[in-house]
């Protein structure tokens, strides 16, 4: 059952909402990806660290979870997710890479900031293409949802990006920082 933290969400909205954030936090690092003094370096490799979980935790409800079903109910868009699924594979492979590398490497940056581009694409499929065939294809949304936001708070348990599953204070905290360095930034 839902906690009044943490309403409950359809499986759609949950993902929607998981796209969002990661969005924000790779908008955040563009504002001082460039910059390589060491004082922005600890907050890079922070933000990488928290977007690596968040899109591994992500991957892992859709493979898991979602797409099987999304699978069952529309079996004529199987190609659309075998694409879906490479392009996880792929997101994958550069997330081990930026996750045995360090923020004061310049290519882990590079490599960093292509994965948000590659992200941003797989997105824009699955909001654009998927989500309105899941929409329209009377799943139970509200059901695999639930399910999914179960999992989600299991995988996000006892990880050290992650405090809780419900609200997010150091998720909260980092904005707070990065939009002080922000400030420092633009000075
Ligand atoms: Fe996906
Ligand atoms: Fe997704």
């Amino acid at each position: 059952m839902a906690s009044k933290s943490h309403p409950a969400q359809d499986a759609v909205s949950l993902l929607e909402e998981d796209h969002k954030r990661v969005k924000d936090l790779f908008n955040e690092f563009k504002k001082f990806a460039e910059t390589e003094d060491n004082e922005y370096v600890e907050l890079k490799q922070e933000l990488m660290n928290v977007v690596c979980d968040e899109l591994k935790v992500h991957t892992t409800i859709e493979e898991e979870i979602f797409y099987p079903a999304v699978r069952k109910a529309l079996p004529d868009e199987a190609a659309l997710l075998n694409e879906a699924e490479v392009e996880h594979a792929g997101a994958k492979d550069l997330i081990a890479q930026i996750e045995t590398s360090k923020a004061s490497d310049p290519m882990t940056c590079a490599k960093f900031t292509v994965l948000g581009e590659y992200i941003d694409h797989h997105v824009k499929e699955e909001e654009n293409d998927m989500f309105p065939k899941v929409r329209k294809s009377g799943m139970d949304l509200d059901k695999l949802g639930a399910k999914m936001a179960a999992r989600q708070a299991e995988l996000k348990k006892d990880r050290p990006n992650f405090d809780s599953p419900s609200g997010n204070p150091m998720m909260l905290s980092l904005f707070d920082r990065i939009r002080d360095v922000g400030l420092s930034v633009m000075r």
